[in-house]
């Protein structure tokens, strides 16, 4: 992309998307960001603070599935770049309300596809980066691995929603021609994430004392990505690789439910100087979620092999950073637990919370 275009990064506010704003804005200094962001629940602009004062950086509040105000967006700024992480992103809300799911992921999907083709496709170098997720493959059993040729069998109303988004970001590519790459990538965690997830859950409800829910027998599988090598696979994409292609990103950490809940336990308890056992005696097994998913792994070699992408930290590594900032940064957790999120908490599952 041309340095004069503007680069759009959609979501910019929520949890990976804050942390691609903070690494990005101060590496490139030259560019220009716009964080277009409707401000849901889940968006927290004190996650900004490093870069928000900073005069390449702007603040858009657009609801993407808008169309008339995406179009008008597009028109006025033609970003040369768009990084497109806008998304209702938790599986267990995809279950409670779903619409609200088909809204954002897939006609905002589709908005953005729209205006990018009228307002930015003819620009030298342009680029879509969709921001996807391993979901869309379905569960995998004891054995194997997501590759970018599994196909697809989205389970919920959250990786079904991501699921259309991604066809419909291809289809744009092969019918219209539109530049595009994806990536599909597994679970996230690290600074800023909303503690809806399993991991922040755990740790502030571990600080707190509350009860740790693990949904069935906690065995179920999940692969983690520590946040900012997720950031980095990103730009890895965008700089090395091919236009069209689908890029898998993991890094080969597979982990039981139940025991990420006991690491947490035992590094909370380490570093707040707390007794194992009254924390590990917190674990609550709960009710199942409907449909759950038992295994997610991908396999990165794909993107290690075309793009020259590594992730940084292992599992240990990445969590002991992530409590140790959940434990600095307890003004970030209240802001959150104190807002719209505790109402719906509460409507939705009583005290649980
Ligand atoms: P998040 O829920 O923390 O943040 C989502 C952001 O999108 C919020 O700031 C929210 O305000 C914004 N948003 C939602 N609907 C919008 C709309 N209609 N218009 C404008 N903005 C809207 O999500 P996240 O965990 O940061 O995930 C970001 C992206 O990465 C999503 O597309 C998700 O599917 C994908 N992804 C997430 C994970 C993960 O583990 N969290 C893993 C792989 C892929
Ligand atoms: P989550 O962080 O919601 O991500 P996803 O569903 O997208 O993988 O959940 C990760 C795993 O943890 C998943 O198997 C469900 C489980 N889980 C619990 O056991 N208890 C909880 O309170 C939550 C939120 C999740």
């Amino acid at each position: 992309m041309r340095s004069a275009d503007p680069i759009l990064v959609t979501g910019g506010a929520g949890f990976i998307g804050a942390n691609f704003l903070n690494l990005s804005v101060p590496r490139f200094p030259g560019r220009t960001f716009i964080n277009v962001d409707r401000l849901t629940y889940a968006a927290n602009l004190a996650s900004l603070a490093s870069i928000d004062k900073r005069p390449t950086y702007a603040l858009e509040r657009v609801d993407i599935a808008e169309r008339e105000a995406v179009d008008a967006l597009f028109a006025r700024a033609k970003p040369g770049l768009v990084v497109h992480f806008a998304a209702e992103s938790h599986v267990d809300r995809s279950i409670l309300e779903p619409g609200e799911f088909v809204r954002s992921n897939i006609v905002g999907t589709y908005n953005l596809l729209e205006a990018f083709r009228k307002h930015c496709a003819g620009l030298p170098g342009a680029l879509f980066h969709h921001v996807s997720t391993d979901e869309v493959y379905g569960s995998l059993g004891a054995s194997g691995f997501f590759t970018e040729t599994t196909p697809y069998a989205p389970s919920s109303p959250y990786s079904a929603s991501k699921a259309s988004s991604d066809h419909l970001v291809r289809a744009y590519a092969h019918t219209y021609g539109l530049p595009v790459k994806i990536t599909n990538c597994s679970n996230n965690y690290g600074p800023y994430q909303f503690p809806e997830k399993l991991i922040p859950l755990m740790i502030a409800n571990a600080l707190e004392r509350k009860p740790l829910p693990v949904y069935g027998q906690g065995l179920n599988v999940r692969d983690w990505l520590y946040v900012e090598d997720h950031c980095e696979a990103i730009w890895a994409v965008i700089e090395r690789g091919k236009l069209g292609e689908t890029y898998n990103v993991g890094g080969h950490n597979e982990q039981k439910n139940v025991d990420v809940v006991h690491r947490i336990c035992e590094i909370v308890a380490e570093l707040t100087r707390a007794p194992k056992e009254e924390l590990l005696g917190l674990i609550t097994y709960v009710k199942d979620r409907p449909g759950h998913d038992l295994r997610y792994a991908i396999d990165p070699t794909k993107i290690m092999n075309e793009c020259g992408w590594q992730p940084k930290e292992t599992f240990e590594t990445g969590l002991r950073r992530t409590v140790q900032w959940y434990l600095d940064n307890t003004e970030w957790v209240e802001g959150v637990k104190s807002g719209a999120y505790k109402k719906w908490l509460e409507q939705n599952y009583g005290a649980r919370g």
